[in-house]
């Protein structure tokens, strides 16, 4: 599968499994299941509970760890370097792992000291334990001041992106910076299989509109996806998207879309368009 492999140490498949909201043993067959159909990039997060869940997964599967990308994330409200740095501890334990390959906070706060937070994340990289890190859900402003003026090498941001979801101006920061742009909820909770638009596309070619829009988002450059699917049927799907043939026309009609669909907006989300 096609990677992204940057000179931030990320080196990611682009299409990964996301695990959220799987937890326990459903969690864990669905990542055992996923790695034996063939994926190989994972998603995770504190927040989400099921960490230990993947780490008996990883423990189970007989895919090798090294082989495997896995991120997590560390929630908003653990974000001095005391509770960050115990938070961390607890990642690696439940994975079972003694390094993740992406740490990203997860979402920003105001209530931070923002350069003690950065430097307890690079500390992580530097310590080996995270091979690279990143940001989620940081608008564009944010995540400027961190890589322009504080100099941070982050190696991704992960934010919501779909065929309905404009996020232009942040990834054109990410390829300007050598970052990857990792799309969380691709598929917009499977709304994307009723827009017509999709449909049209996906009738054209014989394939289901989730693939479209998965595949759409998989060739652009720097851009991957976790779209999460807990059954073998949507998983295996999910992995053929990155064979559908997509074309100038094809394009030509996502892009009119509207694109302004935001699925995941909690009270604690920043000001999105702050540029
Ligand atoms: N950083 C963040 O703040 C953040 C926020 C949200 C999500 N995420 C990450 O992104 C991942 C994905 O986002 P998401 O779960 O919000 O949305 P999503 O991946 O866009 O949609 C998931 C939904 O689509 C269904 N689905 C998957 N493949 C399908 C297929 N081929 N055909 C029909 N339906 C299909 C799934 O059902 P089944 O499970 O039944 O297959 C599930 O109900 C999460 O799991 C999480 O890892 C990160």
């Amino acid at each position: 599968m096609q990677r992204i492999v940057n000179r931030h140490q990320l080196n990611m498949p682009k299409l990964g499994l996301g695990t959220w909201p799987m937890l326990g043993d459903e969690c864990t067959r669905a990542v055992v299941q996923a790695l034996e159909l063939g994926y190989r990039h994972i998603d995770t997060a504190a927040a989400y509970n099921n960490e230990a869940a993947v780490g008996d997964a990883l423990v189970q599967s007989t895919v090798p760890r090294e082989q495997i990308h896995v991120t997590s994330k560390v929630w908003w409200d653990q974000l001095s370097p005391e509770r960050m740095r115990a938070s961390f501890d607890n990642t690696l334990r439940a994975l079972r792992s003694d390094y993740v390959d992406l740490f990203l906070i997860h979402w920003p706060t105001q209530d931070w000291d923002l350069a003690r937070t950065l430097e307890t994340l690079v500390s992580f990289k530097e310590e080996g334990r995270a091979r690279a890190i990143g940001v989620a859900n940081f608008p564009l402003a944010l995540v400027r001041e961190v890589v322009e003026v504080m100099q941070v090498p982050l190696a991704a941001m992960q934010v919501e992106y779909h065929v309905a979801l404009s996020q232009a101006k942040l990834l054109d920061f990410a390829r300007q910076h050598d970052m990857a742009l990792i799309a969380y909820s691709p598929l917009a909770r499977n709304k994307v299989s009723e827009m017509p638009e999709i449909q049209q596309i996906a009738a054209r070619h014989g394939v289901q509109p989730t693939q479209v829009a998965l595949k759409w988002l998989i060739e652009q450059e720097q851009v991957a996806a976790v779209p999460k699917a807990s059954g073998k049927a949507n998983q295996l799907a999910n992995l053929a998207s990155l064979d559908v043939p997509l074309d100038d026309e094809d394009r030509a009609l996502i892009a009119q879309l509207p694109k302004n669909i935001r699925i995941v907006s909690p009270a604690f989300a920043p000001a999105w368009d702050a540029e």
